[in-house]
């Protein structure tokens, strides 16, 4: 595996584990550790008992580090969205990667390529969607080449993705579905790996039984798929999807055979928002943006935390933990948050108190910061533990 370039720890981070919380720089990203292990724990349980396999969306934490702990956990590799996150996770030695995502420059599909004949000479294996004739015929035309390079027969495992419902990515379920299984079948560079079928717009549904009326119908595109491939004596080994808000509908299907979800592990307020199904494991959150109040009025105080430190596509950060009662967070632009207690007789913080937000959505807000710092302990009484650092920040492409 070819070596992370990414620099070394700045100085004053490296110096922070050992130190108390209170010795932490606002803003920051911040891993309070105790709940996120006990999300994994609770991950693996799951997984376990419901006998599917999971393979973490790594998209959200962009960390090689936790792909690595979320590997020991159990986990049978990691998902990325972008051949430059699979690079960053192949530079820090994850070998078995799965681009749930369609790629279509032949300029990516040559680094797909190559990517796929250095996982396997490491003895791992490289996974990627497809949803379209062009995709397929392009990335053979890659997988070809590379071989000719390499003078080894590598392969890449290629899931045909289905449009189960979001109206986003996918070949529509049925026909459609089979006539690009007969495409892959047709390169010898290509196996044919199975389905992928992800709702994303049902993750966010609110109520549980929305969530499973939405997966109840990927089910039945998935049966129906799955069935026409297999009348033709073509076995589809493995479906793939599902996400924080709706894997225990896929997980209890019994047609799911691998849960991606990503989000588990650090539990946006977004997240928070859904009712939760009460066979979905508890999952508590783990990321938060450490803040400072820099200034302060009657009716208002302003943190030094706005939207370069926490994303707000799915809504503003939750104040936690401030024992004056609760407050509202209203954006204050880019480097400011503007802070108004709910009720009016509540007290404001002062000018130097310390704030905890719990991001609006975590894969965005990850993806701000260079390094994430993991705390033990709780993050009042607790100690700095690691310095995490973001491997895939900005892998877009
Ligand atoms: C294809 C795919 N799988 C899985 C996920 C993981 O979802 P979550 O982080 O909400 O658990 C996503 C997230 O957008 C996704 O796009």
């Amino acid at each position: 595996m070819k070596p992370s370039t990414k620099t070394r720890v700045p100085e004053a981070l490296a110096r922070l584990p050992g130190q108390p919380v209170a010795a932490i720089d606002t803003p920051s990203l911040v891993i309070d550790l105790d709940p996120m292990r006990r999300n994994l724990m609770r991950m693996a349980e799951f997984a376990r008992k419901h006998r599917v396999r999971w393979r973490p969306h790594a998209k959200m934490h962009k960390s090689t580090a936790l792909a690595r702990l979320q590997l020991q956990s159990g986990a049978v590799g990691v998902c990325v969205q972008k051949t430059a996150e699979a690079e960053a996770m192949a530079a820090g030695g994850i070998t078995d990667i799965f681009i749930s995502n369609e790629v279509i420059a032949p300029h990516k599909l040559a680094r797909v390529a190559a990517l796929a004949h250095e996982l396997a000479a490491a003895h791992g294996q490289l996974a990627i969607a497809v949803d379209s004739t062009e995709g397929v015929t392009r990335l053979a035309q890659a997988m070809n080449e590379a071989r000719r390079q390499h003078g080894a027969p590598a392969v890449i495992n290629v899931f045909v993705e289905i449009d189960v419902g979001q109206g986003r990515c996918g070949v529509a379920p049925g026909g459609p579905a089979l006539a690009l299984v007969h495409e892959v079948r047709n390169h010898a560079a290509l196996r044919f790996a199975g389905l992928q079928a992800y709702h994303g717009a049902a993750q966010h549904l609110r109520s549980p039984e929305h969530r499973r009326e939405a997966i109840a119908r990927v089910v039945e595109h998935v049966l129906d798929t799955r069935a026409l491939i297999e009348r033709q004596g073509i076995a589809v080994e493995l479906v793939t999807g599902a996400g924080t808000g709706s894997m225990v509908c896929e997980a209890a299907s019994g047609v799911f055979g691998e849960l991606q979800a990503g989000s588990f592990l650090f539990m946006d307020a977004d997240y928070a928002r859904n009712e939760r199904d009460p066979a979905q494991p508890v999952f508590e959150h783990a990321l938060f943006v450490k803040t400072q109040v820099i200034s302060a009025a009657a009716d208002h105080a302003v943190c030094d935390a706005g939207h370069k430190s926490h994303a707000i596509d799915s809504g503003l950060p939750r104040v936690v933990g401030w024992p004056g009662g609760e407050l509202a967070f209203a954006n204050g632009g880019d480097e400011h948050g503007i802070l108004r207690p709910i009720a009016a007789d509540r007290k404001l913080p002062a000018v130097g108190d310390v704030l905890w937000l719990v991001p609006g959505h975590c894969d965005p807000t990850v993806n701000l910061h260079d390094y994430m710092i993991a705390v033990a302990g709780g993050l009042h009484g607790g100690t700095v533990e690691r310095i995490v650092r973001v491997d895939a920040r900005g892998a877009l492409t």
